[in-house]
């Protein structure tokens, strides 16, 4: 791995946000009045380990996409169009990714607050030499498998269970391989393509404050945490 090279990390931000509620695609739900994906990319940003993002935005949002980024926030940002899944919309957000980029990144737009030492801690492990590294926390509730039928027929250990958040970042080369070698598009996250190329994955803390919003409640959680953060600063 070169030590000149660049980090880039891809925000799929295309998705519909169906189990939100309609309305407008999920990344462009305001929080606190600003559009969730600015604050994620913001987080990613002002981490100062990222030099470039890639957003991919929901095709008919791309040009509203790019006007929301035009001020200079320390990083590159590029806005390409997703696909129809998370993991196409991955795929072309690798596309054209410039040649000086060797670690790479990816972060659901959905996750707005993930905090900076996260972002750090995940560039810091993969320019360390991991090739994977990806943040976890331990899970709350008991997990069961179920059949077809809605039967049980297993109770994993819950110590060996972990709720996996992004950033997750990769070699770059690793990532591209691993997506370059999927048979179907479905993965719902980036780290199970490379785990089915053989390349150990590895699991660092994550944070509360990384949670993914995905259904109603989740919003509000979002506006508290973005409320606490904003009295912090007033009074601080
Ligand atoms: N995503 C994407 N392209 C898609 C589907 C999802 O870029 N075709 C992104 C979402 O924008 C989100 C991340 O992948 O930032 C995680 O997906 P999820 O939380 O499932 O978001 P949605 O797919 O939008 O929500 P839902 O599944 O409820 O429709
Ligand atoms: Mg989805």
């Amino acid at each position: 791995m070169s030590v000149l090279g660049r980090t880039a990390a891809l925000v799929p931000a295309a998705g519909r946000g169906e189990r939100l509620g309609a309305g407008v695609p999920k990344a462009l739900r305001l929080i606190g009045g600003t559009p969730m994906l600015v604050h994620a990319v913001h987080a990613l940003a002002g981490s100062r380990s990222v030099d470039l993002v890639v957003i991919a935005a929901p095709e008919e949002a791309v040009e509203r996409v790019r006007a929301l980024f035009l001020e200079d926030l320390g990083a590159e940002i590029l806005v390409v169009s997703g696909g129809d899944t998370r993991q196409a919309s991955v795929a072309r957000a690798l596309i054209g990714l410039p040649d000086d980029v060797d670690v790479v990144l990816v972060h659901d737009a959905a996750r707005p607050f993930v905090p900076s030492e996260v972002v750090s801690a995940v560039v810091a492990q993969v320019r360390s030499g991991r090739p994977a590294v990806i943040p976890a926390l331990q899970v709350t509730d008991t997990i069961k498998q179920v059949d077809g039928l809605e039967m049980v027929v297993g109770t994993p250990d819950r110590a060996v269970l972990r709720a996996i958040q992004t950033p997750q970042g990769f070699d770059r080369a690793i990532l591209q391989a691993a997506h370059a070698a999927a048979d179907d598009d479905t993965a719902t996250d980036d780290a199970g393509l490379v785990e089915r190329q053989g390349v150990g994955v590895h699991v660092i803390p994550g944070h509360e404050e990384a949670f993914k919003v995905t259904r109603p409640i989740d919003l509000l959680l979002a506006e508290s945490v973005l409320a606490k953060r904003r009295a912090g600063r007033a009074h601080g």
